[in-house]
């Protein structure tokens, strides 16, 4: 069997070969990356945890004369498709850096599928294509406008997927709907490489409790939550990449929709003390207003997957925290 993994260099996609390795140990696994927001240290990583040279293609997926070439040199069985940009801040101000590249990119990998004969497909979705849904979110709800342009190109990506499966019956799709994924690698060698300043929670508080940042700003103490702190469901990365491998393996005919999620929900506040506690360092915060754009409370009804793909989140939220920190130390060692 032959997968590619486009983006397979960034967060998700290093941990899913990990994952896509265990799983399929004969399968031949092929990264295509740009290498926008990771380096060749990531690869070098992959090629000491498994012991094998990675089979590498450092391209743009908006250059579709190299992506025809590689569709061109391997028969593909199927694809995973991590690559896109992430950042939600940056998608409000640059809307179509994000259009162009988020569309552009999944168009180009539909269409060489097609042209191939590629019939299994595996999308890297996300929970904000709910919008502000009302938690625990299903698979079934309805999908809410997302507040941003990063979450719109998901929804449109979605949209997209569905609507050449419907096309053609032979090709099949799984749409992965992922919460808030953090942690690393129990290796400590992969993990979520912060470019620039980070924006999500986990690598915050890690950067604070190294003193490479000085306080973490918790935005909103007013929510109507237990301790006012926003409440999201937290999921290991080493479980999402294994709810990934899953879905290629069950995947069928259709389209398949799957929340990939805990079904708990965690606090700003309780994160961070599990962080301090795990680990025994000190992380100093204050409360600091709203953030826009942010809800109180998000999280998954995973028990779809549960039930199709015999695929739950296993890992706690300590060893969310401790995984997190091993990566974040190992950072300076190398
Ligand atoms: C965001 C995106 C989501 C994306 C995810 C990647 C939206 C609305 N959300 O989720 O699509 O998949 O990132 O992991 O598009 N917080 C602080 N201080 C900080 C950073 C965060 O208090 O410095 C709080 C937030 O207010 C929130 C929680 O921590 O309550 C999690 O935030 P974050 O890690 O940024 O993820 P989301 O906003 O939930």
């Amino acid at each position: 069997m032959n997968i590619l993994i486009a983006g397979g260099n960034g967060f998700i996609g290093s941990h899913t070969y990990i994952s896509l390795r265990e799983r399929f140990p004969e399968a031949q696994l092929v990264i295509v990356d740009n290498l926008v927001n990771s380096t060749h240290k990531t690869l070098e990583s992959l090629r000491k945890m498994t012991g094998e040279n990675i089979l590498f293609y450092e391209i743009d997926l908006c250059d579709e004369q190299a992506l025809a070439a590689l569709f061109r040199g391997y028969q593909f069985d199927g694809v995973i498709h991590f690559a896109g940009y992430k950042a939600v801040g940056e998608s409000v101000v640059n809307p179509l850096k994000y259009y162009t590249n988020n569309l552009n990119s999944t168009l180009h990998l539909v269409k060489y599928c097609l042209e191939y004969d590629v019939n299994k497909f595996v999308f890297s979705s996300s929970a904000t294509v709910y919008g502000d849904g009302v938690s625990p979110l299903m698979e079934s709800d309805a999908l809410l406008p997302a507040s941003n342009p990063y979450g719109q190109t998901k929804a449109m990506c979605e949209q997209i997927l569905i609507d050449t499966a419907r096309a053609n019956p032979e090709f099949s799709v799984a749409l992965l709907r992922y919460f808030n994924p953090v942690g690393a690698h129990e290796s400590g060698l992969i993990g979520e490489a912060a470019n620039g300043m980070p924006n999500n929670l986990m690598p915050y508080i890690a950067k604070v409790a190294k003193g490479e940042l000085p306080i973490l700003n918790i935005f909103g103490g007013d929510y109507p939550t237990e301790d006012g702190t926003g409440i999201r469901d937290y999921i290991h990365v080493m479980d999402l990449a294994e709810g990934h491998a899953a879905a290629l393996e069950r995947l069928s005919s259709g389209v398949c929709i799957y929340n990939l999620g805990s079904s708990k929900g965690t606090s700003v506040l309780q994160l961070v003390k599990a962080f301090e506690e795990v680990n025994g360092v000190k992380v100093p915060y204050q409360i600091v207003e709203r953030r826009p754009g942010d809800l109180a409370i998000i999280y998954a009804d995973a028990s779809k997957a549960e039930k199709e793909l015999n695929w739950k989140a296993k890992r706690t939220i300590k060893e969310m925290c401790q995984d997190a920190w091993r990566f974040e130390k190992h950072d300076v060692l190398i």
